[in-house]
Formats: C-alpha cells, structure tokens, sequence
C-alpha cells in the first residue's frame, strides 16, 4: 500500500467535542500508511470576499495545509441539519480565491456522530452538496452515520465496542483505496 497525507477537519468548536472523540477513534483505527494533519478552522475571522487579494495569515495556512494534504476527511456534527457555521466558513475560506479552490479534484470524506438515531445522515447530505460543488473527489461508500453513546470510546478514542471499532476500521481502510483510486487518475502534484 502507498502512504497518504491526510488532512482532517473536526467540524466542532467545543471543548467537550464527541467528533473530536471520534477523530481519535478513526486516527487509531486507520491503516498505517495514512498519516493525518488537523486543518484546524478554530481561528479563522469570517471568510469575505474583500479579504481575497490579501488572505489573512489563517486563511493562508488552511490553504497551504489542505495543498499540503492528499485527501481530506471531515468528521462533523450536525448543526440544524446542517453542517456547523465554523465549518462552511473554513470551506468558503479554502474554495477561494475564485480560481484558486483547494478541493479541487480532492479526494475526501465524510462522517460524524451525533448523539440522535441518524447520526449527522441530514448535515452530512448538506455537507456533500457543497463539496460536490467544490468539485472535491468524495467517497460515497460506504456512509457512516454514527450514532455516540456514552462509553462507546473512550476520551482517547479507543472503541469499547467490537462492531463499532471493525465498522469504521474498514471505513479507513475504503478511504485509503479511495484515496489511491482518485490519485491514480488525478494525481496531485
Ligand atoms: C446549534 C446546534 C444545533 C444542533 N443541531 C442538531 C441537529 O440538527 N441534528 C442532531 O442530530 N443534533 C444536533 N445538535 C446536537 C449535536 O448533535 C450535539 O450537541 C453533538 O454533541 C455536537 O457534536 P460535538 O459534540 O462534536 O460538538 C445540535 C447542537 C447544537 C449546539
């Protein structure tokens, strides 16, 4: 297998994140041969188009991070069945200035947990409409709605449950051939 830079966004703010658990969980369950970056959105101002001839130093390091990636997984609540406010303005950030989208031909995917029955399925169908639009390269199967339960992981990300820890096991794993079959015929530079 070929090794891969993975950037990953949590699409959270709070201190107390069961995304950023599960980035945890996914970090440890992943094939070796991925080595993750955060792409940290927490301190970038609110994207507008005056900031375009002259990108603020955050905005800078987001583009030169995800340029630097290649894939990017996104681990994300939903948000009124949508995608959380930091999140799209991270994106709106990245896909700018016009001409100069850090998604394009991107490999990527999606996943989140929240603690309802449909485990982010609403924000991550938001979530995919933008990315399609940004003509990011995403894996569509296998979905992964995950649905947190209290000790389901452990604050550092290991799984108590056996089921759950193969399911997103093998959720890596399709990412990383993902990843190999978009590069293959979209290599990135
Ligand atoms: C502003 C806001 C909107 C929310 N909207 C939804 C929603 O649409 N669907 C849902 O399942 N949970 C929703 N929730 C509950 C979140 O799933 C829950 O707070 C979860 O812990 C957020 O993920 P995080 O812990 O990674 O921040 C919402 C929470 C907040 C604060």
């Amino acid at each position: 297998m070929s090794t891969y830079k993975v950037g990953y966004f949590v699409g959270s703010l709070s201190s107390t994140s069961i995304n950023r658990v599960l980035s945890r969980a996914l970090l440890r369950l992943a094939p070796q041969d991925l080595e993750f970056t955060e792409l940290p959105i927490g301190g970038l101002p609110l994207y507008s188009p005056d900031f375009d001839s002259d990108y603020p130093a955050e905005a800078q390091a987001l583009k030169a991070a995800i340029a630097a990636s290649q894939a990017v997984l996104f681990v994300t609540p939903e948000y009124n069945r949508s995608i959380p406010g930091a999140l799209k303005n991270a994106i709106d950030w990245a896909s700018r200035p016009w001409g100069q989208n850090s998604f394009d031909h991107m490999p990527a995917a999606v996943i989140g947990a929240s603690p309802g029955q449909i485990g982010t399925a609403v924000g991550q169908q938001s979530l995919r409409a933008v990315l399609s639009f940004c003509n990011a390269r995403q894996m569509t199967a296998p979905e992964a709605y995950i649905t947190f339960r209290p000790g389901l992981f452990t604050d550092n990300g290991e799984v108590t449950d056996d089921s759950t820890a193969t399911f997103l096991a093998d959720f890596m794993r399709e990412f990383h051939d993902h990843i190999e079959r978009v590069l293959t015929v979209l290599p990135r530079s």
